[in-house]
């Protein structure tokens, strides 16, 4: 009897080693993006058409001057349970990795923490008045 509790211990003990070294170690932007953000996304960035946009049409939108805080202020960006610094990390992987493109200068802690106190309370109306022709939200190709 002891000794199987010993065992059943021993076994708790194991089980819990690699989450336990997984939040020992910061993980990687692409990881970051996987559970934080693919599931709405997709693995590919290419989004879910009329529900979720599309990363890979993420360079047009820049042209307007208001873009660069907005990505910043959308809910799934503002509110992912992130640092401001791994959030300013992973949107600029996501412009290069997804839209091949960039801010400059690149999004910074700083600026994200501050971007992200007030999340947007209307997103939709709010890229509504960024859309460019052509780039309406959820448009089908
Ligand atoms: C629960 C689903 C969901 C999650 C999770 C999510 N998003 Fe989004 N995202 C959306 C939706 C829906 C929109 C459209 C605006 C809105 O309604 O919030 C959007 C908009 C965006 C936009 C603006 C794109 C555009 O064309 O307007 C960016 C950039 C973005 N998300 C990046 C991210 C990143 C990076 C993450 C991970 C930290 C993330 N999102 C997590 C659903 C999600």
């Amino acid at each position: 009897m002891k000794s199987a509790r010993g065992l059943a211990l021993a076994a708790l003990i194991w089980a819990s080693l690699p989450a336990a070294r997984l939040h020992a170690e910061t993980p990687s932007v692409a990881e970051d993006y996987v559970l934080h953000c693919s599931a709405c996304h997709g693995r590919d960035g290419s989004g879910s058409p009329g529900l979720v946009p599309s990363l890979l049409e993420l360079a047009p939108l820049l042209s307007d001057p208001r873009a660069r805080a907005y990505l910043a202020s959308v809910p799934g960006v503002a509110q992912a349970p992130l640092s401001d610094r791994r959030i300013a990390r992973l949107l600029n992987w996501v412009l290069d990795e997804y839209a091949n493109t960039r801010v400059t200068p690149p999004y910074s802690a700083g600026e994200v923490g501050e971007l992200r106190a007030s999340p947007l309370r209307d997103p939709l109306a709010f890229r509504a008045s960024l859309v460019l022709e052509g780039a309406a939200l959820g448009a089908p190709d």
